[in-house]
């Protein structure tokens, strides 16, 4: 399954370390496609402006609405109004649904994303009320822009496509998967079997692999039972 994502963003520049990591590459190897727009080309104003001041005072940049038009009408030859019935059109603003795995699942089955960047906590209200289908938080912090969290948006959706970790089975049964009834991961252990007297749990070593999966369901259990009694690990 491949998959199509354009990340529009003001800095184009931050995606080019991020499309070169291995996981990145195994997936666009296989036929996805990850590529940036920028609005400074875009824009209608001089100087490549893509980004103006609040109405009504206030500190911050937001991005222009006519700005964003601009960009998405060059990209897909479309009324962005429409565009959003036809394609996920993905703010990232911190007030926006928070980003966990299932909605991960959920965008990983799409064909095709796009995903708008602003400044700040900063778009002009319209671009999210007539162009976007959905609006992302990656948690309850204002960064700088939305490109980090656009990447780790794609971070999330890209390693869940098939050849991304190199072994088809290893983004099944990870922590809040469904293989583990939402709960978090089992501990992992690797060599040395044992380092300053601590040993990796006899269970691991014992290559019986029916035993093996129930200490790990079993550990995923105690751990999702103790994160719901705040302050027992
Ligand atoms: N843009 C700025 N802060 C953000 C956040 N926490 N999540 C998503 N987009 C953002």
């Amino acid at each position: 399954m491949a998959m199509e994502i354009d990340v529009f963003t003001l800095f184009p520049e931050w995606f080019e370390w991020f499309a070169c990591q291995r996981h990145v590459r195994n997936v666009l190897a296989r036929g996805s496609r990850l590529e940036c727009v920028n609005f400074r080309d875009h824009t209608p104003l001089s100087g490549g402006q893509g980004d103006d001041t609040p109405f009504g005072g206030g500190a911050g940049m937001l991005l222009r609405v006519d700005v964003v038009e601009g960009a998405l009408r060059a990209r897909y030859a479309a009324d962005p109004v429409d565009l959003r019935e036809r394609r996920r059109v993905i703010a990232l603003t911190p007030g926006g649904r928070m980003l966990d795995d299932a909605l991960a699942r959920e965008l990983a089955a799409e064909p095709a994303l796009t995903l708008l960047c602003g400044r700040y906590e900063g778009f002009d209200e319209r671009i999210l009320e007539h162009f976007c289908s959905d609006r992302l938080s990656i948690g309850r912090y204002v960064l700088a822009g939305g490109e980090l969290a656009a990447m780790v948006v794609c971070d999330a959706v890209l390693r869940k496509l098939p050849g991304a970790l190199g072994d088809e089975s290893s983004s099944s049964e990870e922590s809040f998967s469904e293989a583990l009834d939402g709960g978090p991961e089992y501990p992992h252990y690797t060599r040395p079997a044992e380092h300053r007297g601590w040993r990796v749990p006899e269970v691991l070593l014992s290559g019986h692999h029916e035993r093996i999966g129930e200490w790990r369901r079993e550990r995923s259990r105690e751990r999702a039972q103790a994160q719901r009694e705040p302050g027992e690990r």
